[in-house]
């Protein structure tokens, strides 16, 4: 069996409010974040418990905290954390932890059509994590199955942030994440949405 790896123990305990959907048609997850260290944590979690492969496509209006995840991401795979921002002059950069992590920034892409010249497909070998910002604006270039994950502005401080499996493998993905995960910081803290008959 896969053995659980600890977030590192910088990363502040979560408290985080579950919230619910019922309507959602896939197998979703939700949380509320209350600070940007949850939603660090939470991309901790994940980082922790990716098995290889798993692609992230990230959804939200500026400032909900898309980068801050994908930092939380790099610290659960044992990647520099401080070094993740939003890449300003490419779109894609490179990280080195257990596994790969691609985290690319499609904000300031001029047009979807330039979106095959990035080189996005290159990261889907089977092993590199992908998390990709502003994922609307590369849906054709996204494998089917992959992690959805949105961002909403709840106040200041706050941020809904809800996960949905597209496929099988990112199912087993998120199942592994959040119902592995027993560390006292998370317990109890993810709810998994029951899927809409
Ligand atoms: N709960 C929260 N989760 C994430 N970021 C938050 C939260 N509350 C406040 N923030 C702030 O919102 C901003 C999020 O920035 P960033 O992660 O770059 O967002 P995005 O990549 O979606 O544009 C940061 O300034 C962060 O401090
Ligand atoms: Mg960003």
């Amino acid at each position: 069996m896969r053995k659980h790896r600890q977030a590192p123990s910088s990363t502040p305990a979560v408290k985080l409010t579950p919230t619910f959907d019922s309507t959602f048609p896939l197998p979703s997850w939700s949380l509320a974040s209350c600070s940007v260290a949850d939603t660090e944590c939470l991309g901790a979690m994940i980082g922790n418990g990716v098995q290889g492969g798993e692609v992230f496509a990230l959804y939200g209006e500026v400032g909900t905290g898309k980068t801050a995840l994908v930092r939380g991401i790099a610290t659960g795979l044992g990647a520099a954390p401080r070094s993740v921002s939003s890449p300003t002059f490419v779109l894609i950069h490179e990280y080195r932890g257990r596994l790969p992590l691609a985290h690319a920034d499609l904000y300031r892409l001029e047009s979807v059509q330039t979106v095959p010249h990035l080189g996005l497909e290159e990261y889907f070998d089977g092993r590199t994590i992908v998390a990709v910002e502003w994922a609307e604006r590369a849906m054709s270039e996204l494998p089917i199955d992959r992690v959805e994950i949105r961002f909403a502005h709840r106040s200041e401080t706050e941020r809904t942030i809800i996960l949905t499996a597209t496929g099988p493998y990112s199912h087993q993905a998120l199942t592994n994440i959040f119902d592995r995960d027993s560390s006292s910081a998370t317990q109890g803290i993810i709810t998994s949405l029951p899927k809409s008959s």
